[in-house]
């Protein structure tokens, strides 16, 4: 059985960019693996979110697994800070992380890029944090979207790094992954290649969205004036557009705006209209969920317990390898 470990960070709810590049693959890997999935608070705090905030953010991600479909009887389910010996696992790995390599990392790059006034210590180690939650319960396979791949590199660097500096063969090296197919990435609605929160308001469109919501933000999806050439090659906003109506609509329903793309006669209008409706029915039966569930703490609770309790066994197991291995032997 594959040892299956991936997590999301809580940063409001979750979208179809996490749910197609991640949450669909959990549910379908639940089956047949031991997984466990958490919801990656220590991460988010690299942007410093008030205690209410995280709170809040926590909660609703929370929230949105289970009404995804993660079954907390079949996986482990947890918080990443009910976990401190990640912390611990992300000091050793911390101690062989080179600077030149974290400083090359492509997310922080873009981060630093964006965010000049709050580089801190911890977007520059986020590699390694990452690496820590992945390795601490010894995964092989990792259901992330394309945007993660580089980070999965990092995880199987620092811990054949580990190995070989330790002459062990403890960690077996993780790949990202996705269930038969190529990684994905889902676009925004502003005519970005990704679909994400922080890429802006109206850019996403959350599972937890109202109908209303999702229309609104559909039609004010960015598009252009339209081809003018018949099979013109598509520009990115209307690529976006297309790729977005792939993984909700029906494929009739998209072959239909091809043929209208490519002889001229499409009005963006009606794509949107069309993209709109099947974004509301596809995520009609998370919204129902998502309502109950909020209502019930006491359930959260009880989740959120149970996923603690199983998620320190395997972890407080590594550790204690790992302490052993590096020479703090027990007296
Ligand atoms: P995060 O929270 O940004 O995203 C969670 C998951 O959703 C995927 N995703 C997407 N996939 C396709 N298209 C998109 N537009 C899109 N937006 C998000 C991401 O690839 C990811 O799989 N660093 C991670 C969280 C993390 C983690 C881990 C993941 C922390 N520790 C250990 C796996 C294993 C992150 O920020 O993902």
């Amino acid at each position: 059985m594959e040892i299956v470990v991936s997590g999301i960070r809580p940063t409001g709810n979750l979208h179809l960019g996490n749910y197609f590049g991640a949450i669909r693959n959990f549910v379908k890997m639940q089956e047949n693996n031991n997984c466990f999935f958490f919801i990656a608070d220590y991460h988010s705090l690299t942007t410093h979110p008030t205690p209410a905030d995280l709170h809040g953010s926590v909660k609703r991600v929370l929230v949105d697994y289970l009404a995804a479909g993660i079954d907390p009887e079949k996986v482990t389910l947890y918080l990443q800070s009910d976990i401190p010996e990640t912390a611990e696992l992300y000091l050793f790995l911390n101690m062989n992380a080179y600077m030149g390599e974290l400083e090359r990392c492509t997310s922080f790059k873009d981060k630093a890029r964006s965010q000049p006034e709050n580089i801190n210590a911890g977007l520059l180690t986020y590699p390694t944090l990452m690496a820590a939650d992945i390795i601490i319960h010894k995964a092989t396979k990792v259901p992330v979207g394309k945007d993660q791949e580089q980070h999965l590199e990092m995880t199987r660097t620092f811990a054949n790094r580990f190995n070989r500096l330790y002459h062990v063969d403890y960690f077996p090296e993780p790949v990202a992954y996705n269930f038969g197919e190529e990684l994905v990435k889902i676009p925004g609605l502003d005519g970005s290649t990704k679909m994400g929160k922080s890429e802006g308001e109206g850019n996403a469109i959350f599972l937890s969205d109202t109908p209303e919501a999702i229309k609104k933000k559909v039609m004010k999806a960015v598009t252009d004036a339209g081809p003018t050439e018949p099979n013109q090659e598509k520009p990115q906003p209307i690529l976006n557009l297309f790729n977005l109506m792939n993984v909700v609509s029906k494929p009739e329903t998209v072959a239909h705006f091809e043929a209208l793309y490519n002889s001229c006669q499409i009005r963006y209008g009606d794509l949107k209209k069309q993209l709109a409706q099947d974004m509301i029915d596809f995520t009609a039966p998370f919204r129902e969920r998502i309502a109950e569930l909020s209502a019930n703490d006491a359930y959260l609770r009880k989740v959120v317990n149970m996923g603690a309790e199983k998620a320190h066994e395997s972890a407080a197991r590594t550790v204690r390898d790992v302490r052993e291995i590096i020479g703090f032997k027990v007296f």
